[in-house]
């Protein structure tokens, strides 16, 4: 959560700053600010709200300065309030620092500054940061060099006083007692150093500043690095005291279209119409003579073979795709597989031995409780497997293998077009699983890797024609409450429906697996009461439909998901949306876009912002 961009260099940095943060909106978005040095002094100027709000203030300032740190935040200490918008200041002002990540000791850390003296102004954690490096750049006990401090000095200053923290972090401090000087540094939360032609810069992502730079270092854990206007230099820090070490630049070659909306009204319709070619990258070259191919799982077929036991651990929309996964996983290649949200899993002692996989699922490659759950099964011994949209993201590090979704850069904070590349790439996994054990054959194998090949098409299908779509979305969108119920594939297809539907249009959606209305949610429903059914072609049809009827016989508004060709469920349902004929294991993958697209339609009726529904944030690095 929360974005970080800093640029020193020779022209003015306000513009260079507000773009760069525009890029890391999907971190956080609930206040923003920067720091910019101005004739030897630091100019701060946060709001609440998003960085359009920021960059509409800073119109009315004249800010020139060529030394500067932004923010863009998604709160977890302190409300979203201007006071605790990032930067924070130390006592004097002359320390500005922005933060990414939690500083967990930082309750006894301001206890400690307040016992000397020091007056904090938020409620956040990171404040306290400011306050350690200005004590540490004045020495505790004597007064001020302040005013002879080289950047050297202002290096170790920082690193003394990352010393005292214990959480995560990634950061950029500037001082207006070092003009043209940027301090980064980072720990469990990601930092990207940039080289330009006009300057240095650092950023949360690389997307913030790849029109800057092409040039770029991504910052270890535990390194501390120097930005000037002619370089920067890296330094490892241990104790508070730093040694220069070498680092060399990786040159990016992305083309910046993928962070621009491609002629859609937002990122969310453009990831969703994307969905076809994701799935097509997600397979190229995974099939060679008949035999599915991933390098990347690093496991001979022996180890393959001895793999008794699959856990799946995920977060909201990627534990969807795991839900999905198990019964591939289950079906094909008979292993006995559980799916887990991750924030459970890592507090609850899980049976893992070293014939355990464990697959971890995650579209950004850094969400913490995921994170936390790899690094707790490996030191249980199992082999972790990573999925995950983001190269080089922390997931993929401390995996032992994984797979790239191949989404590409996914903007809008709802998932979409990463899900399909999940389940794409799980259903691969599966295939592949089922093979080495001889629960598929070749023929079997290369028959079902077509089908899911012909996925991509059937998703066009479903994305050219929206009228039954927007239909059903119209007559829904005055509701206060939804239920979503399917069996089989169908029922983890209605748990990732029902929240699409509440994250971007707020309406409440609750999901069942259709067996389960009897026993309570069927009381929720009366005269017209939407519920949307995932009523597709599957071996519990006939039970699906005769849920249906009972929830028809109480009056509820149906919407049906349903197999072309179906015209029974027309005598059910007051809304049928037809998505292509698919097996029954594949059917995720179709019937999880019209619903994409029904919560898109309701949330613009009701007057959402699509891309970026509140409260949330595209990377969730706080457990
Ligand atoms: C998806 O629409 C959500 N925004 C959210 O549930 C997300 O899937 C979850 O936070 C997990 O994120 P990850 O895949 O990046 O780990």
């Amino acid at each position: 959560m929360c974005g970080i961009v800093g640029f020193t260099g020779k022209q003015p940095v306000k513009d260079v700053l507000i773009e760069g943060l525009a890029k890391l909106e999907y971190r956080g978005y609930d206040s923003a600010g920067v720091a910019i040095e101005q004739s030897g002094a630091l100019e701060v100027i946060r709001r609440r709200g998003n960085v359009s709000g920021l960059a509409h203030t800073l119109g009315h300032f004249d800010l020139e300065g060529t030394c500067g740190i932004a923010h863009t935040r998604w709160a977890t200490h302190g409300r979203p309030t201007e006071t605790n918008a990032h930067p924070h200041l130390s006592c004097d002002g002359r320390i500005a620092v922005v933060h990414n990540g939690i500083i967990e000791n930082f309750v006894e850390l301001r206890e400690e500054l307040a016992r000397r003296g020091h007056d904090l102004a938020s409620d956040t954690d990171t404040e306290v940061i400011a306050h350690l490096i200005e004590e540490e750049v004045k020495g505790i006990e004597k007064e001020g060099d302040f005013d002879s401090m080289s950047p050297d000095d202002f290096v170790r200053a920082v690193s003394r006083a990352l010393s005292r923290l214990v959480g995560s972090y990634a950061l950029a401090v500037i001082s207006s007692a070092v003009p043209g000087v940027i301090v980064a540094a980072r720990k469990d939360s990601p930092l990207i150093i940039g080289s330009a032609p006009a300057g240095s810069c650092v950023a949360s992502d690389i997307i913030a500043i790849l029109d800057h730079t092409r040039d770029v270092f991504a910052l270890e854990d535990g390194q501390i690095a120097k930005l000037a206007e002619s370089g920067f230099e890296v330094y490892a820090a241990g104790d508070g005291e730093c040694v220069p070490i070498e680092f060399e630049l990786v040159h990016v070659d992305w083309n910046m279209d993928i962070a621009e909306k491609g002629g859609y009204s937002d990122f969310l319709l453009k990831e969703i119409h994307e969905q076809p070619r994701v799935i097509r990258d997600t397979l190229a070259g995974r099939i060679v003579n008949g035999s599915i191919v991933i390098d990347e799982l690093d496991l001979t077929s022996e180890e393959l073979n001895l793999i008794d036991r699959i856990n799946i651990i995920a977060c909201g929309t990627s534990y969807h795709a795991g839900l999905i996964a198990k019964n591939l996983i289950e079906g094909y290649a008979r292993i006995p597989t559980e799916v887990e949200v991750a924030s459970e899993f890592r507090y609850r002692n899980p049976i893992i031995t070293p014939t355990t996989l464990v697959v971890a699922v995650s579209q950004s490659g850094e969400t913490a409780d995921t994170l936390a759950a790899i690094r707790d099964a490996r030191v249980k011994g199992a082999k972790v497997f990573g999925i995950t949209n983001v190269l080089g993201s922390p997931v993929a590090r401390e995996s032992d293998g994984v797979i790239y979704t191949k989404a590409n850069k996914e903007i809008s904070v709802a998932s979409t077009k990463s899900f399909l590349g999940q389940v794409t790439s799980l259903t691969l996994l599966a295939l592949l699983l089922a093979q080495s054990r001889g629960e598929l054959t070749t023929g079997q194998v290369k028959m079902l890797f077509r089908e899911l090949g012909d996925t991509a098409a059937k998703v066009e299908e479903i994305l050219a024609d929206t009228s039954a779509i927007d239909q059903a979305a119209a007559s829904c969108a005055d509701a206060s409450s939804a239920l979503f119920i399917g069996r089989g594939q169908g029922a983890a297809v209605a748990h990732e429906g029902a929240l699409k539907l509440k994250e971007i249009s707020y309406l409440h959606a609750e999901s069942y697996p259709a067996g389960e209305m009897k026993h309570g949610p069927i009381a929720l429903i009366n005269e017209g009461f939407p519920v949307i059914a995932i009523a597709t072609d599957s071996p519990t049809y006939d039970k699906v439909v005769s849920n249906l009827k009972e929830a028809q016989a109480r009056g509820a508004k149906i919407v049906a998901i349903a197999t072309e060709g179906d015209e029974q469920i027309r005598s059910i349902a007051e809304h049928v949306i037809y998505i292509p004929k698919v097996r029954d294991a594949f059917s995720p993958i179709l019937a999880s876009v019209p619903l994409q697209l029904f919560a898109r339609a309701i949330a613009l009726l009701r007057g959402c912002d699509v891309d970026q529904p509140r409260n949330l944030a595209k990377s969730v690095t706080v457990e």
